[in-house]
Formats: structure tokens, sequence, C-alpha cells
């Protein structure tokens, strides 16, 4: 892969119903024009049936939520990278702290995204958990404390600590690591602190998935973005 993108507003559609099936796609294409309008990177990680149509609508890069740490055979309900590859994804979340995998299976994760080409975007809890997460060498590493995921209240101004520590302690295992952050993520003014504080973008979810209006949020973020 030639370069990561930085900003990067990376959209964790979950399972919401408002980023379900075709409001998924009405997203995805808000996404894009917010990303045009600003020429910021904005990415969007749909729910595996709605990956092959949002991916072959959109010019925007979009990922999977998870992948599993297994090779192409006998592996029922579990979800192959070969597969959310051939449906579009250029990369995927895994590990997210609703989607824990042991730390084995983030590195053979990691690993199986890697030998696709797909890039891996790494959840991590804690400082401690990005530094060991780091040794596996993911291309992005998106720091999300759970207790502040889905609240509203951002992690880039409750817990500023954990932002500059990961960054701090990633970039001595790891410089080639792009670090993103999450949780609690809703205004502009929570992307310019995280990015202040040393990460290159945000993980965000429900502050754009249920927002009343999602192009107006995805606006303010980018704009934040490109304006440090
Ligand atoms: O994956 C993004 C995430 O866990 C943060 O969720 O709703 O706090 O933006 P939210």
């Amino acid at each position: 892969m030639e370069k990561l993108w930085t900003p990067l507003i990376l959209v964790n559609l979950k399972t919401y119903k408002e980023g379900t099936g075709k409001r998924a796609l009405d997203l995805a294409k808000k996404a894009e024009k917010a990303r045009d309008k600003t020429d910021v990177c904005i990415g969007i990680a749909p729910q595996y049936t709605d990956l092959a149509t949002i991916a072959k609508s959109v010019s925007i890069p979009v990922f999977a939520q998870h992948i599993d740490p297994i090779r192409p055979g006998s592996s029922t309900g579990h979800v192959l990278a070969e597969a959310v590859k051939e449906a579009g994804a250029i990369g995927s979340i895994i590990n997210h702290s609703e989607m824990r995998l042991k730390l084995a299976d983030i590195d053979a994760a990691i690993t199986r995204l890697k030998e696709l080409d797909l890039i891996p975007v790494a959840c991590t809890n804690n400082p401690k958990v990005s530094v060991s997460t780091a040794a596996l060498e993911p291309d992005y590493i998106a720091i999300e404390p759970p207790e502040l995921i889905g609240t509203g209240i951002p992690v880039s101004k409750a817990k500023p600590e954990v932002i500059t520590e990961t960054a701090k302690l990633v970039r001595q295992v790891n410089p080639k690591t792009t670090i993103l952050c999450g949780a609690g993520i809703t205004k502009g003014d929570d992307v310019s602190a995280a990015i202040r504080l040393g990460a290159k973008g945000v993980l965000v979810a429900s502050g754009v998935v249920k927002a009343k209006d999602p192009y107006q949020v995805l606006l303010n973020f980018a704009q934040a973005a490109s304006r440090l």
C-alpha cells in the first residue's frame, strides 16, 4: 500500500438500525460528500452484509468491522479476510471492544490482513495494550476507553492522557503505526482536541450514525481535522 490516510475519520456503523442496509448506503454517500467538500479522508465500516453494495457505490475507503484469523476452508460462521476483500473492503477493524480477540489472534488477524494487502485497524482499550499491539505492527491502532464508548463524553476531553500516553509509548515501539482514537466523539472540537493530543484521526460511531444530520456532523469533523 502506498500510504495511509491522515487525518482519517473512520465511521463504524456497528449494528445500529440507522446504519443498516439502505440507511448504511445513505450514510456512506453522505461521508463521500463530506470528503469531497473537505478533502479529508472519511472511511466507513458497515456490516458485512452491506460491504459489497457500499464498496461499489462510493469512492471512500470501506472497512470490515472484524475478520477472524482463519484461512479459507471449514470455519462455519467465521469471517474470512479474502471474503471481505472480494466484497470491496480495503481493510478491517479488529479487536474492537465489542469483538475482542486474544493477543495471539490479533497477531494472526494482522498477518492475514497484510498477506492480502488489507489495512489492519487494531483497537485497544488502554496505553499498555496499545504498546503490546504496536509490536504486532498494525497500520493503525485505535485507542478507545470502553467506558466512554457511546456516551457522548469525548475521550479527547475526558481522558486526554490516554491519547498522549498511547502516542508516546507506541512511537517508542513502532513509529510506523498511525494512532487514531475514539469513544464519545460528537463534535468538531473533539476531533481537533484528539489531533492536538497526538492522534492522526478518529474512530467514531454513534456521534455520526445516530445524529439528526450526519452529513453536517461529518463536515464539522472533517473541517476541524483539516484546520490543523
Ligand atoms: O468504533 C467506534 C466506537 O466504539 C466509538 O463509539 O459511539 O462512542 O463513537 P462512539
